[in-house]
């Protein structure tokens, strides 16, 4: 596992882009998404980007079209990205948080979108990379990074992360082939809504929880 050291800096930051234009192909995003799983299949963990129907239902569980502040952990070549901004309300903000420096240096050429921002590193420092861009606590975070092959230690710490994170209230999403999440979600935020989505390769199960309020 590619993870960062606490002797690794937190972030190498790019800058929010001014102009939105989503200037990604399908083709090109998958060649590109198969060249990340071939460097890293255990990080990656999907030979292939999401599904339009999976995009759509994260979408939905995550309520995105009602949020002010969306996190996206492991967006890799933008696919979802791209389905989150366009749900999103004009006043919105997305945060992306991708680990894999060549699916960050795609995402940051191909994604233009004033409210979109992008950060090179681990959702293990979801907290910093949000109190560095004086950014609120968000109504939703989604998750497609692959917590069964993480070590245990790590996967604990994102979702302590996540948890933490969140506002009351909000809403984290994960879509992953295997339940491992769960075990280590479920002790932060409760027992979660449980779905399947078919129309993926492969098909993925997507677990919903809000965090309780108070
Ligand atoms: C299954 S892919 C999902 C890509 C994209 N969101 C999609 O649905 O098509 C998982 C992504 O999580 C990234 N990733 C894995 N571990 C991570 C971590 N600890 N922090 C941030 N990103 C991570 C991988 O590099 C990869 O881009």
């Amino acid at each position: 596992m590619n993870e960062p050291t606490a002797d690794q800096p937190l972030h190498q930051s790019s800058l929010p882009n001014p102009a939105r234009n989503l200037n990604t192909g399908p083709l090109r995003d998958s060649i590109e998404f198969l060249r990340g799983f071939v460097r890293n299949p255990a990080q990656v963990g999907s030979i292939v980007p999401s599904s339009r129907h999976l995009e759509q239902r994260l979408v939905r569980s995550a309520r995105i079209g009602e949020a002010r502040t969306v996190v996206e952990l492991g967006p890799g070549t933008g696919g979802t990205t791209a389905a989150f901004l366009r749900a999103m309300a004009p006043s919105a903000q997305l945060l992306a948080i991708e680990l894999d420096g060549s699916f960050h240096r795609h995402l940051s050429t191909s994604i233009r979108d004033a409210r979109f921002q992008l950060e090179l590193g681990s959702a293990l420092y979801l907290a910093q990379y949000l109190s560095a861009r004086r950014l609120p606590a968000p109504d939703a975070i989604v998750s497609g990074i692959p917590f069964s092959t993480m070590p245990p230690d790590v996967s604990d710490g994102v979702a302590a992360a996540i948890a933490q994170a969140l506002r009351p209230g909000g809403r984290f999403v994960a879509y992953q082939v295997r339940a491992h999440v769960a075990d280590f979600v479920s002790p932060y935020l409760g027992e979660p809504e449980k779905s399947w989505e078919v129309l993926n390769v492969p098909p993925v199960r997507v677990f919903t929880w809000v965090k309780p309020e108070g």
